[in-house]
């Protein structure tokens, strides 16, 4: 993992250019004698004013945080951010300072009663402010899938990168269809409970992924969703709902979500409603023309759609009523 000499020259003349938000931010007020958090920021400002990255990169840490040490950091080297040969993955520059910030005396045995450095840290528990955290990640992820983080109702939550990616282990668990539900079900307790419900899209068993409506990273769209309107986004998968009919239900054309609920239901097909109710919402006076069995209404629940079949819309000549 050493880096010969002239490759680190230029590392180092390029952590001048592609530094993170932390660069620009200087200078601290003098609360920083008293909030442990302001320290913190102070300490790890003072570090990147002097740029001071270790020049055995990944070596150096190592020699403390091994798999046996109580914080191991080996599991990078099982993830694309441990690739030795992206050339433009952490591995190919400052290594593990391109996450964590230039080490400074971090790496050397503190002094008596003096505290180690810190190093720049992840997730809810950490003292560095999320915006400073995500923009170690968003200096190298500028792609056009993060280009509106900003914009998402996540980051306006002040959701770190880190509250859903886990960047030590062989296999982001959000990354893995099978696990990514757990992650997100974490904060989103009552899409979890919509899940467990009589009737769900086959979420559980990773069939489908939260990330397959919704776009955790930007917030364009109603919702988060990924496609602009929420039709567009269940034609991805029910195609043949899209049309165009020649006679058209008004309620399908205009949003799938006013009869269904997209993540489960008590009811049968993820209906909002029980069939009559769910028509007699918009359709208060039907029939004055068409003599129904009383029992058929009242027993049958889902009696309308004995008759009228074609909900969605209908394509037969004399199919106006959508019977046929
Ligand atoms: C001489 C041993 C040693 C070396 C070398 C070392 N560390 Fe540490 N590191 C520690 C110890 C001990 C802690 C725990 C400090 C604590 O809990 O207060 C720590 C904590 C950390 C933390 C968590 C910080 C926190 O506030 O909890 C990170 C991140 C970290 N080190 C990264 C690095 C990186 C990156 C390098 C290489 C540039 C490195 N370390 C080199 C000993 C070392
Ligand atoms: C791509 C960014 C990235 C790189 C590169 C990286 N880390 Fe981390 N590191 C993180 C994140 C994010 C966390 C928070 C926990 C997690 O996501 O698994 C973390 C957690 C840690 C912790 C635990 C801190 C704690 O509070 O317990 C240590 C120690 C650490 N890293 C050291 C290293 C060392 C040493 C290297 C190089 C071998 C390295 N990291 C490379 C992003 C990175
Ligand atoms: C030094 C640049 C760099 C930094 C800093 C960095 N990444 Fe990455 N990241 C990469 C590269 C390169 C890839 C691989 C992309 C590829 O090969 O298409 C990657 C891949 C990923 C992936 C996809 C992983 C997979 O298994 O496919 C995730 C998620 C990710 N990064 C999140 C983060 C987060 C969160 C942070 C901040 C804690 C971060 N990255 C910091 C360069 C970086
Ligand atoms: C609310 C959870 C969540 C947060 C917060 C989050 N992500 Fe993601 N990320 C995901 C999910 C889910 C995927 C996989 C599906 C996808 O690609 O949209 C993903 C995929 C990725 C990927 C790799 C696949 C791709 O889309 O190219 C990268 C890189 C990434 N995220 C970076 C980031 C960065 C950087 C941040 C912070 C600015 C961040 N993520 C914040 C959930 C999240
Ligand atoms: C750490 C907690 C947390 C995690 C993890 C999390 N979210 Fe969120 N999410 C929030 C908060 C807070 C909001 C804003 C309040 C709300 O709408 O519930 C939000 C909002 C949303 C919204 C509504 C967005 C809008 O524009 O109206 C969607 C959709 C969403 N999250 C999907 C996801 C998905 C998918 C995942 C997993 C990849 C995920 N969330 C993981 C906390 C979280
Ligand atoms: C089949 C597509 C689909 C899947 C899969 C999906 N959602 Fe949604 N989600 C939607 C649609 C559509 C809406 C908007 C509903 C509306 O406007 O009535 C929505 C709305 C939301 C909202 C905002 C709710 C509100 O009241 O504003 C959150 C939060 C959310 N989804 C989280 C999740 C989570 C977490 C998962 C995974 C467990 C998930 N979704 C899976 C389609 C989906
Ligand atoms: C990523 C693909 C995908 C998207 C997007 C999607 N669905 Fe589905 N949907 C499925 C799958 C898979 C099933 C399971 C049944 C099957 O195999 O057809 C299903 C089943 C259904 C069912 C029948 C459920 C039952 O228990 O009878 C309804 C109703 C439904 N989806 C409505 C919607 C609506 C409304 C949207 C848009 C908010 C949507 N779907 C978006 C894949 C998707
Ligand atoms: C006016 C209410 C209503 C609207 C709006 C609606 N649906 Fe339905 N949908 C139903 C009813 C009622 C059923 C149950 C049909 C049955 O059991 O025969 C159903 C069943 C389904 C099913 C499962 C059975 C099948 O026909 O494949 C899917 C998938 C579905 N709808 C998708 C959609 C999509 C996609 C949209 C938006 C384009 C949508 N629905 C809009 C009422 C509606
Ligand atoms: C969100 C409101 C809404 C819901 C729910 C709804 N509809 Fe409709 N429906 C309409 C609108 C609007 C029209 C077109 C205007 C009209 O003719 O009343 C329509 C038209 C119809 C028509 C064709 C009328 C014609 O001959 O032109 C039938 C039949 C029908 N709906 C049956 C149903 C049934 C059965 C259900 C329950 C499964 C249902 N609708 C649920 C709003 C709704
Ligand atoms: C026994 C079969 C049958 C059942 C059950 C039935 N309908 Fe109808 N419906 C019809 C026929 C036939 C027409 C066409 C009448 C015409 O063309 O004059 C019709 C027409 C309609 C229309 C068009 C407007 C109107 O009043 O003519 C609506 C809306 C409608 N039905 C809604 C419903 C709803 C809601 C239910 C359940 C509460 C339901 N229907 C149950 C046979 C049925």
């Amino acid at each position: 993992m050493k880096m010969t000499p002239p490759r680190w020259l230029l590392a180092g003349l390029l952590a001048i250019s592609c530094l993170p938000l932390w660069a620009k931010d200087t200078g601290q007020s003098a609360a920083a004698d008293t909030d442990p958090r302001l320290q913190v920021e102070a300490s790890l400002d003072s570090k990147f004013a002097q740029g001071k990255y270790s020049p055995k990169g990944a070596d150096t840490c190592l020699k403390c945080h091994d798999a046996e040490s109580s914080k191991p950091a080996t599991g990078i080297f099982h993830n694309v951010h441990g690739n030795l040969g992206n050339p433009n993955g952490p591995m190919a520059d400052k290594q593990c300072e391109a996450c964590h910030g230039p080490a400074g005396n971090h790496p050397r045995n503190p002094r008596k009663g003096q505290q180690r450095e810190p190093m720049i840290t992840f997730g809810p528990n950490s003292p560095v402010p999320v915006e400073k955290q995500n923009s170690v990640c968003l200096s190298c992820h500028t792609d056009a899938k993060r280009m509106a983080w900003h914009t998402s109702s996540h980051a306006v939550e002040d959701l770190s990168c880190t509250s859903c990616h886990a960047l030590h282990q062989a296999k982001d668990p959000v990354l893995d269809s099978k696990l990514q539900t757990a992650t997100c079900t974490s904060c989103h307790a009552e899409q979890k409970a919509d899940l467990h419900k009589r009737t769900s899209h086959p979420i559980l068993n990773g069939e489908l992924v939260c990330s397959s409506c919704h776009n955790p990273h930007q917030s364009d769209n109603q919702a988060s969703l990924k496609q602009t309107t929420v039709n567009e986004t269940c034609y991805e998968c029910h195609a043949e709902k899209r049309g165009p009919f020649l006679w058209e239900h008004e309620p399908v054309t205009e949003d799938c979500a006013l009869c269904h609920s997209p993540h489960g239901s008590i009811n049968q097909a993820l209906l909002n409603k029980r069939v009559p109710q769910l028509c007699q919402e918009c359709h208060s006076v039907p029939h004055a023309n068409v003599a129904i069995p009383e029992g058929d209404l009242k027993v049958r629940g889902g009696s309308c759609l004995n008759c009228h079949n074609q909900i969605h819309g209908s394509n037969h000549p004399t199919g106006q009523s959508l019977r046929r």
